[in-house]
């Protein structure tokens, strides 16, 4: 499904060039449930901004399917963006002064969708994570646990193949992340969804099928 090859990247610090991925090569497959682990600094996020069409600053080949993504114009990737994949961060990044319901409609509204059929996805998508009672609450007024639930639901409402997810339970405690990881484990098994995911926490580790570790911008494979 993904396949990097070669992919180098470099910052750009004072006059100095600071190498961040050096020589990437990875193939995920449809339905892998990948981990991403590694030290504070390694880069972890920028690869994740790499595979989910944020960055394309970098060179070396990117293949979806097997379309090339390095050569795309800024709309198309954009387009890629909205449709093939949903992001999930540690701090959950909903809008604060929005109801979770309309957090949640952004990306159907952005796609061009109408009003009731909107209205109808979102609530059986809060019902299915547990937060049918939420839609018109604001984040605040939710806990961690349900703030990531509600992002998880605006990440999978346009029903993207892959979900990238950086330190997804990094600010939740362990039975709360453990919750949110069976909620991946589900999505994963029995809808087939590719998830890719960075994590520091063994637990967390254990749902996953394939582990990669990086050190200072290369990545090796656990054999498992
Ligand atoms: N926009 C940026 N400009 C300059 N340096 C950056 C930028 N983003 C990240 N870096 C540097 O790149 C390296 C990798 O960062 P990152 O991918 O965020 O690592 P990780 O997610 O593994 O902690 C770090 O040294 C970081 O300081
Ligand atoms: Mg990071």
């Amino acid at each position: 499904m993904i396949k990097l090859e070669k992919i180098r990247k470099a910052y750009k610090a004072d006059d100095e060039l600071i190498p961040v991925l050096r020589n990437i090569d990875l193939e995920v497959h449809k339905g892998d449930f990948l981990a991403i682990m590694g030290p504070s600094g390694s880069g972890k996020s920028t690869l994740l901004n790499l595979i989910g069409f944020i960055d394309r600053n970098y060179s070396g080949n990117y293949y979806l399917e097997d379309e090339i993504v390095t050569s795309k114009a800024d709309n198309d990737l954009s387009k890629l963006r909205n449709q093939r994949v949903g992001f999930i961060f540690q701090h959950f990044n909903l809008i604060e002064t929005m109801m979770i319901r309309e957090n949640i409609e952004l990306p159907l509204l952005y796609d061009g969708w109408n009003y009731r059929q909107t209205k109808e996805r979102v609530a059986e998508l809060l019902e299915k994570l547990g937060i049918g009672d939420k839609g018109n609450k604001l984040p605040r007024q939710l806990s961690g646990g349900q703030q990531q639930r509600a992002a998880i639901a605006r990440a999978i409402i346009n029903n993207p193949d892959f979900i990238i997810a950086d330190e997804p339970t990094g600010a939740l405690d362990t039975q709360t992340s453990a919750d949110i990881m069976n909620i991946f484990k589900q999505l994963n098994e029995e809808e087939g969804v590719t998830i890719i995911l960075v994590t520091h926490d063994p637990e967390t580790v254990r749902f996953c099928n394939r582990v990669i570790h990086m050190h200072d911008g290369v990545l090796t494979e656990e054999v498992r």
